[in-house]
């Protein structure tokens, strides 16, 4: 990898879960009322031949992962468990009253925090209640994040009884020393248990989650964890940046130094060799930070142009809706974003109001319809062309200097009305989308709002 690429794009920059991005939400111009019109919307036009998504956050974990991005309360209280469940059910409630018809379900994720916090029989308690109002979608897929340490036989039994087939664990690195900068001992022994229990049940699907970049990680540490992963082949692997935030409140990324992490050029060698490691180990790259089997049905919607991505990360199937239950979590009607309150107490008060308990979102303008489909194939295509779109992005300067730089460096190769982004440009995919980010070119940020790109 040439240093100098890696110091010229390595910027603050999205991770393209949404566009427009949360921060460039525009905020003043939403309203709960306009939520519930949008999604009633796009659910009337999309539930009878697409389906619906569902994401649940469970946001609890027994104990602080240092390096964590995500919206988690730590306690060790399980008492917590039964109040947020019927809390969740109330909110779906609000939602199937909301939408009339019931919702046909096309997928269900459930994530964190640590969904495998909550006992087998308070999932099923759940689950019951969401499919309850529910129908299923052919061919639907449920899947959920499990954490090696507290993933049980009863909880993997359980939930595919309930129809889950996929489930990823979180690995993120096998080294003694990197494990306690990140205060999560997690032995090679339990990922391979419940790894090979998952099999043994039926799960069609088991995904590792890897990270590079993170506290006194290096190249070796990186080439050991993918060892050790590859004796248990997961169908699928996330391989993911360490994303340093620690400006944001409560995810506690402070247990380590600034420089007990790896410099841009080290984290870049550790991408690198990562990713040759899992080529010769017959993982395909198939989007930002994902590989997978030949086998595995992500690798077949990245083949047959069908994959996408959303909230939940990549997804084998497209829905135009996805809602989000729980605190913190994101729904999408295509046409606008919602998102939930974070804290658990304020969330308890507004469920027992019977309000949805939204606190802000983003009613998409026709622009963000468009250059939102533009970061989507990229992301998931690592193409897109705008032959037919509105926006004609050959005559916006700002757009075609930045494209025109990255075709001098090889990121990408253009042709009239259409890019296409090489090997070398696929490190850089969260780069080139920025090109195409009118909202953040216009309005560049003052202060760090995105972790850096590399
Ligand atoms: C909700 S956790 C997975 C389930 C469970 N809580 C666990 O830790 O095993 C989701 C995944 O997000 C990833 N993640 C969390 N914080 C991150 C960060 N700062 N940078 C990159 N990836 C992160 C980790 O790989 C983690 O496995
Ligand atoms: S990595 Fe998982 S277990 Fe650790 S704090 Fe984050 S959500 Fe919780």
């Amino acid at each position: 990898m040439c240093f100098s690429l890696v110091n010229k794009y390595n910027v603050a920059g999205p991770r393209y879960t949404s566009y427009p991005t949360v921060p460039y939400w525009n905020v003043d111009k939403f309203s709960l009322k306009q939520w519930k019109e949008n999604l009633k919307k796009a659910f009337e036009e999309s539930n009878t031949t697409e389906g619906i998504s569902l994401y649940i956050h469970l946001p609890f974990c027994e104990s602080l992962c240092t390096f964590c991005g995500c919206n988690k309360r730590i306690t060790k209280r399980h008492e917590v468990e039964s109040p947020y469940i019927s809390a969740v059910l109330k909110e779906w409630d609000l939602y199937c009253d909301l939408l009339g018809e019931k919702p046909n379900i096309k997928e269900l994720h459930l994530g964190g925090g640590t969904p495998t916090f909550f006992d087998s029989k308070n999932l099923k308690i759940l689950i019951d209640g969401i499919t309850r109002k529910a129908k299923l979608a052919d061919n639907y897929e449920f899947s959920f994040e499990g954490h090696p340490n507290n993933t049980t036989e009863t909880h993997l039994q359980t939930l595919f009884d309930l129809g889950f087939k996929r489930v990823s664990f979180g690995v993120q690195d096998y080294n003694p020393i990197v494990q306690k900068a990140i205060h999560r001992i997690q032995p090679f022994e339990n990922v391979k248990k419940v790894t090979e229990q998952a099999r043994a049940i039926g799960y069609t699907s088991v995904s590792h989650d890897i990270i590079f970049g993170l506290p006194f990680q290096t190249e070796a540490h990186v080439a050991e964890t993918i060892n050790k992963t590859k004796e248990l082949l997961p169908d699928r692997i996330a391989f993911y940046s360490y994303a340093h935030v620690p400006w944001i409140k409560g995810n506690g990324q402070r247990g380590y130094k600034d420089s007990d992490l790896p410099t841009p050029s080290i984290k870049q060698n550790q991408y690198q060799l990562g990713k040759k490691l899992l080529a010769d180990a017959g993982y395909y790259d198939i989007g930002m930070d994902h590989f997978a089997l030949k086998t595995d049905s992500l690798y077949t919607a990245s083949v047959s142009e069908t994959m996408h991505r959303n909230f939940m990360g990549y997804t084998a199937s497209k829905t135009k809706v996805m809602i989000g239950l729980g605190v913190s979590s994101i729904s999408d009607s295509w046409y606008a974003f919602a998102q939930n309150v974070k804290g658990i107490e304020e969330y308890y008060h507004l469920i027992e109001s019977q309000i949805i308990p939204v606190f802000r979102g983003h009613i998409l303008t026709n622009e963000d319809l468009i250059i939102r489909q533009h970061i989507l194939n990229l992301m998931c295509h690592f193409k897109t062309s705008w032959i037919d779109s509105d926006l004609y992005f050959e005559e916006i300067p700002e757009v075609l200097s930045k494209l025109k730089e990255m075709e001098d460096d090889g990121l990408l190769k253009k042709e009239l009305n259409q890019i296409f982004i090489t090997e070398k440009g696929k490190p850089f995919v969260r780069n080139i989308c920025m090109a195409f980010d009118l909202l953040l070119q216009r309005n560049k940020p003052e202060t760090q709002l995105f972790s850096m790109t590399i």
